[in-house]
């Protein structure tokens, strides 16, 4: 699905948040690979050995050039980036997730698409985030009923520039 949807959205500038091993982020690097995107992935995770598992089986599936592992706490390393994203993939503990979209907000494309997990498996938790983005005047979303339940949102152009009139 991720991999779909970077591919159709021709998605070339992506921050996902929580790598764990890098299983994702290999399918994230892959579509940036098919569509020729020179900007790496860029993706936040806490734990040093998920760090180092990410970085060897990104290695390892020939996409080193294209993931950018940065460790840490998330939010602050949202904080630090500089942007712009039009793709971010919300996955890590998803109560701190409304913090890091609003430090996000300013840092997005006019057509930016968000992703969060877990939607389905952990309402609770995610509420805060489900609520941030429901707030976002110019974005859209639905929750598709894949895996552990997937928020797709998207800022329309037609949202945008109503928006700016
Ligand atoms: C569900 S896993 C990510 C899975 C990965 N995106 C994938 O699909 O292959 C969540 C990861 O986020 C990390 N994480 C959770 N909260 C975090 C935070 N606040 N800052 C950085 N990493 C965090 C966890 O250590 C964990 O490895």
């Amino acid at each position: 699905m991720l991999e779909l949807l970077i591919l159709n959205g021709r998605r070339q500038r992506i921050l996902e948040i929580g790598t764990s091993n890098g299983f994702s982020a290999i399918w994230i690097a892959s579509a940036l690979r098919r569509l020729g995107g020179t900007v790496p992935l860029t993706t936040l995770e806490r734990e040093a050995d998920k760090v180092e598992q990410a970085r060897q089986n990104v290695e390892r599936a020939g996409l080193g050039d294209l993931v950018r592992v940065l460790p840490g706490e998330a939010t602050p390393l949202v904080a630090s980036l500089e942007g712009p994203f039009d793709c971010v993939f919300f996955d890590a503990d998803r109560v701190s997730a409304p913090e890091q979209l609003r430090l996000l907000l300013p840092k997005l494309t006019a057509d930016a698409l968000l992703l969060a997990d877990n939607v389905l498996s952990h309402p609770a938790e995610i509420a805060g985030l489900l609520a941030a983005v429901e707030a976002l005047p110019d974005f859209r979303s639905t929750v598709v009923p894949v895996g552990k339940g997937l928020l797709v949102a998207c800022r329309t152009a037609q949202a945008a520039e109503s928006a700016g009139s």
